[in-house]
């Protein structure tokens, strides 16, 4: 369905035929239309530029969403991007190794807490799966006990063999193990954020059978005090690894990720998206002791020490020190969550912008779970209709300016105003000219 303005007539065009050529219709979950307001919103890009798409229908988008997060310095960073064409210009990949594997691995350790040592691939979940891999060849253990979404591997989806609910308040929900070894029932298992008792008593109950605690250190929240340090203890007096995901957190709360910030040193680290701002590579840093057992794995792949990831990823790293872009992007969130806060006061919506600055979250409170749904798919589609591409989360970027965040503003408060019409009037459905934005899994297998 259409909502006219702007139009994405082509977008929706090029769905219908996704649909019918590949299975689920898009590679990333995050980016299935049904994710945003469908009709209303974007589905293929032709370009982008620092915080603007433009999509195949010819219309121009303010993008808070950053490429799902990759795009940490904003769209064609030119110091970036030309590192990238030079390298390109001498070559992608070789027969033989390339120096700047090297280089990027002195990098990474002298900025990130727990890096010793450092192994590459190519995306988050991949990464992930590597850092298990090595936490179980260190400890010689199978179980894995996890908090948070750490992408599509079997060891991960295992989670869900026993009983296929336990993935729905770890990100994601509905997700069935479809197609992963029955074999791997019980190999991993989840435990809930911020709740240190939960853990210690899953690390007694399988006591010297764990080998690693996989966490996001956090996510839209910070961690109450003391308990990634008491995360940390436990797993050590357990004889497991402690690997944080910091795919999404990335670079943004500090060039040393989440774990410089909140001062915590884990075992494990895996880094993705971010750190190349929108070139594919992932890592895997972390303790010599831990990242030696890696030698003598079978860990290998022809694309992980490709020029293009190593060269981008370097350069991501020089531009955002020598531009500040943490701090810039930090306090263009704290200007966003300050002007949508003003506005939610102005319209008097039940609501705040809350979460870190670099990732600012917008929860309409006081409503019931289906009206927040509805609420939360009225807001997209409005922010739409005004040519702004967005979740209720907000991804920074350092090409995100105060009159970007200025334009966000004053068009939210256009968007609260008819969620708070909508209430009023008994029925939010009324104002809505899209399908209630799905949980991002939900459609998958229903
Ligand atoms: C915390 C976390 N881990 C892993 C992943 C998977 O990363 P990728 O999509 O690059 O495989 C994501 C992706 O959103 C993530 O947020």
């Amino acid at each position: 369905m259409s909502v006219g303005s702007p139009s994405v007539a082509r977008s929706l065009q090029l769905y219908r035929r996704a649909l019918e050529l590949i299975p689920g219709g898009t590679q990333l979950i995050s980016r299935r239309p049904s994710r945003y307001a469908y009709g209303a919103c974007p589905i293929y890009a032709e370009s982008a530029a620092g915080a603007r798409i433009r999509d195949v229908d010819g219309n121009s988008w303010l993008d808070w969403v950053s490429a799902v997060g990759p795009a940490i310095l904003g769209y064609g960073n030119r110091a970036v991007d030309e590192a990238v064409q030079q390298q390109i210009g001498k070559g992608a990949v070789f027969t033989i190794n390339h120096p700047a594997e090297v280089e990027l691995a002195e990098q990474l350790v002298a900025t990130i807490p727990c890096a010793e040592q450092v192994r590459y691939c190519k995306g988050g979940g991949e990464a992930c799966a590597i850092a298990v891999r090595i936490a179980r060849g260190a400890t010689g253990r199978d179980r894995v006990l996890f908090c948070g979404y750490h992408g599509w591997h079997d060891w991960y989806l295992a989670a869900n063999l026993e009983d296929d609910t336990r993935l729905d308040t770890h990100l994601f929900s509905g997700i069935e193990p479809i197609g992963v070894p029955r074999a791997l029932a019980g190999t991993a298992i989840p435990f809930p954020y911020a709740d240190l008792p939960a853990l210690e008593a899953l690390l007694a109950r399988h006591e010297g059978e764990v080998a690693a605690v996989i966490m996001e250190p956090m996510r839209s929240e910070f961690p109450p005090a003391g308990y990634l340090e008491g995360v940390q203890a436990a797993t050590r007096r357990a004889g497991a690894v402690l690997i944080f995901d910091e795919v999404s957190t990335g670079y943004r709360p500090a060039l040393g990720g989440a774990q410089e910030l909140l001062g915590v040193t884990p075992d494990l680290a895996v880094f993705a998206k971010s750190m190349s701002n929108g070139y594919a590579m992932g890592a895997v840093v972390g303790r010599r002791s831990v990242m030696e057992s890696a030698g003598p794995m079978f860990v290998s792949s022809t694309y992980w020490s490709d020029a293009i990831g190593l060269v981008a990823s370097l350069a991501t790293l020089a531009e955002l020190r020598s531009t500040e872009g943490v701090a810039r992007l930090q306090a263009t969130g704290r200007l966003l969550q300050q002007q949508l806060n003003a506005a939610l006061n102005e319209v008097g919506l039940p609501g705040q912008c809350t979460g870190p600055c670099w990732h600012p979250t917008l929860q309409f409170t006081a409503l019931s779970d289906q009206d927040r749904r509805l609420a939360a798919t009225l807001f997209i589609q409005e922010m739409a209709r005004a040519g702004i591409l967005t979740l209720t989360g907000f991804y920074m970027n350092c090409a995100h300016s105060a009159e970007d965040v200025g334009q966000t503003a004053s068009a939210a408060r256009g968007a609260f105003e008819k969620i708070r019409a909508g209430l009023e009037g008994g029925s939010l459905q009324a104002f809505l000219q899209v399908e209630v934005v799905e949980e991002p899994f939900r459609r998958m297998v229903r």
